[in-house]
């Protein structure tokens, strides 16, 4: 059919065009942005789930709703090989930016871009123009601790926020890629604006596998953070994300064919789309059969082969290679690391090393203690078929 009228999205982040599964998530969001807004207490959200599960979309509508409700909206992606200072340090100049612009809040404002540029020194972080004119007031965001540092800015701004009637919702994604006193920090600062009822709220998004927190911030987080799961659809769901961009094009597809599309994708949102869209580029018209799935099926594969599986390859050295191959000989995920040493033939302790960094690339994951899995769904099966065992 015209590809020109797709609907489907596949891409990472890319809005799906029916957003399937995500009421609870979404309408628990709504309720906690509406709640710190009006100075209530609610908890911030750390999203957890594979790759490729909509934790980005995720993300993005709740910043879309966030607005809606009034909120200054930060976004930020935690990459390898930045500081989370360096990466806050523009979002909150920006937030202060528009806070100066509203009536009553100067002095609050003034008070925040004064400890900000404090922040940026002690941190050494790289200024504009802007902040050379702000006089730095010693004593504010300068102890170059960072889990102080932070708290002290989110709670100016916060403070800033208030005065203004606005409040700040902060956005991380790929929160996974944190340092552990990053993290920390993060934690500490809402901890904070909580007890002082300020209207800033995080919502963030990972790997299942974070950084493991320790002592008095392990109990905040606990406390002060929910950990929605954002997996694969359930049946209903993923049925819902196919057939409902088709009926709104006036296309429909036959149960068989929607049942399949089930099960290859196993309800993993992007599979779902990346299926969708093909099977609609391969049937010549309503409805989408069964036979026009097989055919879909092919091309799909064939496209996550060449794109989505082949770029999270291609970060691997070769010893690591070898070490997901072993885990992939063994069937289905979670895998002992033991029975992964023991199909290579190697000694548990002497795989450690590669399997530390290939878990800090974020290709697998540790579900529980001596075990791994892989954070990208059905990756198993694609080395399978790579290698042809
Ligand atoms: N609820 C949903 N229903 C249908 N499709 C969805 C849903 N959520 C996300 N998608 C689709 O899934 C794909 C992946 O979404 P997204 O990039 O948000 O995943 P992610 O969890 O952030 O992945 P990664 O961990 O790789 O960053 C996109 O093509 C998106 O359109
Ligand atoms: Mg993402």
């Amino acid at each position: 059919m015209d590809p020109l009228r797709n609907p489907f999205a596949p891409g990472a982040g890319s809005r799906p065009p029916e957003l399937a599964g995500r009421e609870t998530i979404i309408s628990e969001a709504r309720t906690a942005l509406g709640r710190i807004i009006a100075g209530r207490s609610a908890q911030s959200q750390i999203l957890l789930g594979l790759r490729g599960t909509g934790k980005t979309v995720l993300l993005n509508e709740i910043e879309n709703i966030a607005e809606d409700e009034d909120y200054l909206t930060s976004l930020i992606e935690a990459p390898e090989d930045k500081t989370l200072a360096e990466l806050l340090y523009p979002q909150m100049r920006q937030v202060l930016r528009k806070l100066s612009t509203i009536e009553g809040a100067r002095t609050a404002v003034n008070a925040a871009l004064s400890a900000l540029r404090n922040f940026a020194s002690v941190f050494k972080i790289s200024v504009g123009e802007i902040e050379i004119g702000v006089e730095p007031t010693p004593g504010y965001a300068d102890s170059g601790d960072l889990e102080f540092d932070v708290t002290e800015m989110f709670e100016l701004i916060g403070k800033a926020a208030r005065t203004a009637g606005r409040g700040w919702a902060l956005f991380i994604d790929e929160v996974q890629y944190l340092k552990e006193k990053e993290l920390a920090a993060i934690i500490v600062a809402v901890h904070r604006i909580n007890q002082k009822s300020l209207p800033v709220v995080v919502f963030a998004a990972g790997l299942p596998q974070m950084a493991q927190l320790s002592g008095d911030t392990k109990s905040y987080s606990e406390r002060l953070f929910t950990y929605p799961s954002v997996g694969a659809l359930d049946a209903v769901a993923a049925r819902d994300a196919i057939r409902n961009p088709l009926h709104k094009e006036d296309v429909e597809i036959t149960d068989e064919a929607l049942a399949r599309i089930v099960e290859k994708t196993e309800g993993y949102p992007f599979f779902i789309q990346e299926w969708g869209h093909h099977a609609w580029n391969v049937a010549e018209k309503s409805p989408i059969t069964l036979e026009d799935v097989e055919r879909a099926s092919v091309r799909a594969l064939e496209r996550l082969d060449r794109g989505f599986f082949k770029v999270r390859m291609d970060r691997l050295t070769n010893a690591e290679i070898l070490y997901v191959n072993g885990m992939a000989r063994l069937g289905r995920g979670p895998y002992k690391s033991t029975d992964v040493a023991n199909m290579l033939g190697k000694k548990p302790t002497s795989l450690g090393p590669t399997r530390a960094s290939i878990i800090q690339k974020g290709m697998i994951y540790s579900p529980s203690y001596g075990t791994v899995d892989f954070t990208v769904p059905l990756f198993d099966d694609f080395l399978r078929r790579r290698s042809g065992f």
